[in-house]
């Protein structure tokens, strides 16, 4: 199989709840298009204090009731040598931003970074809410959030792409 022509890396802080979801769900629509092989997906943390961990057991629940399996994802941390390593980095809310921004003064990584929810079809605040601390309600919104705006990146990244 030839190599992936598209690389895309979700960031939240713990690479435990947000990101990883993000993941599994993109992963899963790459899979429905058939387009495995031609999109290579990670996630990763701001924060790396989970690092190696698998993610919150609360975010495997609530994934798996939609069908997504995130038990085989491990959290790492996020580097610079990890951001340049991918094309399009989106990140979860605004400290993502700033943090994934400060590990490179390069222009062109900068450019490669983004707000996941820049492409959620709905309005909404550009964030998704970090569920670590509140109740299983929390999860539930984030994966609807996550779910619609990952569906709507693959849509964007296909034309972008040509694929
Ligand atoms: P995440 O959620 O960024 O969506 O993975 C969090 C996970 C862990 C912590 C904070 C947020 N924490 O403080 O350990």
């Amino acid at each position: 199989m030839p190599e992936p022509s598209i690389s895309v890396l979700f960031v939240c802080l713990g690479n435990i709840c947000r990101s990883p979801l993000a993941e599994g769900v993109f992963r899963q629509l790459v899979r429905e298009a058939h387009l495995d092989g031609h999109i290579r997906i990670a996630s990763a943390g701001t924060g790396d204090w989970h690092v190696g961990r698998p993610p919150d057991p609360r975010m495997c629940a609530t994934a798996a009731s939609h069908g997504v399996d995130l038990s085989q994802q491990r959290a790492q941390v996020l580097t610079s040598g990890l951001l340049a390593s991918f094309d399009h980095v989106l990140v979860m809310d605004a400290d993502n931003l700033r943090d994934a921004r400060a590990l490179t003064r390069d222009p062109e990584l900068v450019r490669r970074i983004a707000l996941f929810r820049d492409f959620d079809p709905e309005p909404g605040d550009g964030h998704v809410p970090d569920p670590y601390y509140g109740g299983r309600e929390g999860f539930e919104q984030v994966f609807t959030i996550v779910e619609r705006t990952a569906r709507a990146l693959l849509g964007h990244l296909r034309q972008l792409h040509g694929l």
